[in-house]
């Protein structure tokens, strides 16, 4: 399958969520839903051809599905928690935070392409109210994670982001996660990605220096072993495979949903 089979022909799913985002956030007439983002989804679909802007599942707001959701906008909401999510595309996750009551400057993004950041604007029509601080560039070009602050982070999000990577990658990206991640209890690091049950490097997409690696649930353990062994942090570790994507994803991935919980 190439890259090119991931642009969904039919229109996107509206759920009550993107529904409620789309009108009440973005303030955008719910005829003009369809297609305003086909329009955006396409543009996007130009720059990368990732399979999650091609097959709309940035319409998912993902984020909200784990069972850490909660506890989390709580924390942002009362106790000033700090939130960032890695590789955030359009900005979905932080406009679904924002809409269910996080200041949006307790939050940070990262992306390494702009022109995803101003879709992502344009998407929500939201560029002279959203706070949130956006960097751009590779992740891993400097000393910390787009020159973050060590340890100034209670929660980490990675939404299709560290599977995009060689098995070597990804133990660097995790823990430069860490290094980003407040050490101490009630830090969480989690997300999900796209899961084969057989694991192993798949072809199609290069994101670095060479292709992604898929996991189940054992592999992914086994590389979160060697991000502990590599950090010294440790964590309590919660791994969910499930069948299927929210938007129609036209691959035959699973999702794996996993949580990092920082321990003593
Ligand atoms: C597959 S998308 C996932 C987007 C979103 N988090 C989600 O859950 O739908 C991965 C994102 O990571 C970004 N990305 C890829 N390599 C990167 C790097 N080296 N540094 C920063 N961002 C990167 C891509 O541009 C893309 O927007």
């Amino acid at each position: 399958m190439g890259l090119d089979d991931y642009y969904q022909q039919d229109d996107p799913v509206i759920t009550d969520t993107i529904k409620a985002i789309l009108t009440q956030y973005s303030n955008i007439p719910e005829p003009e839903l369809i297609s305003h983002i086909r329009a955006i989804r396409d543009k996007a679909f130009e720059v990368y051809k990732y399979p999650c802007i091609g097959s709309y599942n940035f319409l998912d707001f993902s984020i909200a599905d784990s069972p850490i959701y909660g506890d989390l906008v709580e924390r942002v909401k009362k106790n000033g928690a700090t939130f960032l999510d890695l590789g955030v595309c359009f900005g979905q996750d932080i406009r679904k935070l924002v809409f269910d009551g996080c200041p949006s400057g307790n939050l940070v993004g990262t992306e390494l392409q702009p022109a995803f950041i101003n879709f992502g604007y344009e998407l929500f029509r939201d560029r002279e109210k959203l706070k949130t601080p956006f960097k751009t560039g590779d992740y891993f070009a400097s000393k910390t994670a787009h020159d973050l602050p060590e340890q100034s982070f209670d929660f980490i999000h990675s939404g299709a982001f560290f599977h995009l990577f060689t098995w070597e990658e990804q133990v660097e990206a995790i823990s430069r996660a860490v290094q980003l991640l407040k050490h101490k209890p009630g830090s969480v690091i989690f997300g999900r990605q796209a899961a084969k049950d057989v694991p192993g490097e798949f072809p199609e997409m290069t994101a670095r220096s060479g292709p992604m690696y898929m996991h189940n649930a054992e592999s992914f353990r086994k590389l979160l072993h060697e991000v502990s062994t590599n950090t010294g942090a440790k964590f309590d570790i919660d791994i969910d495979v499930r069948e299927k994507w929210g938007q129609k994803l036209t691959g035959d991935w699973k999702v794996l949903s996993f949580i990092m919980r920082y321990v003593d």
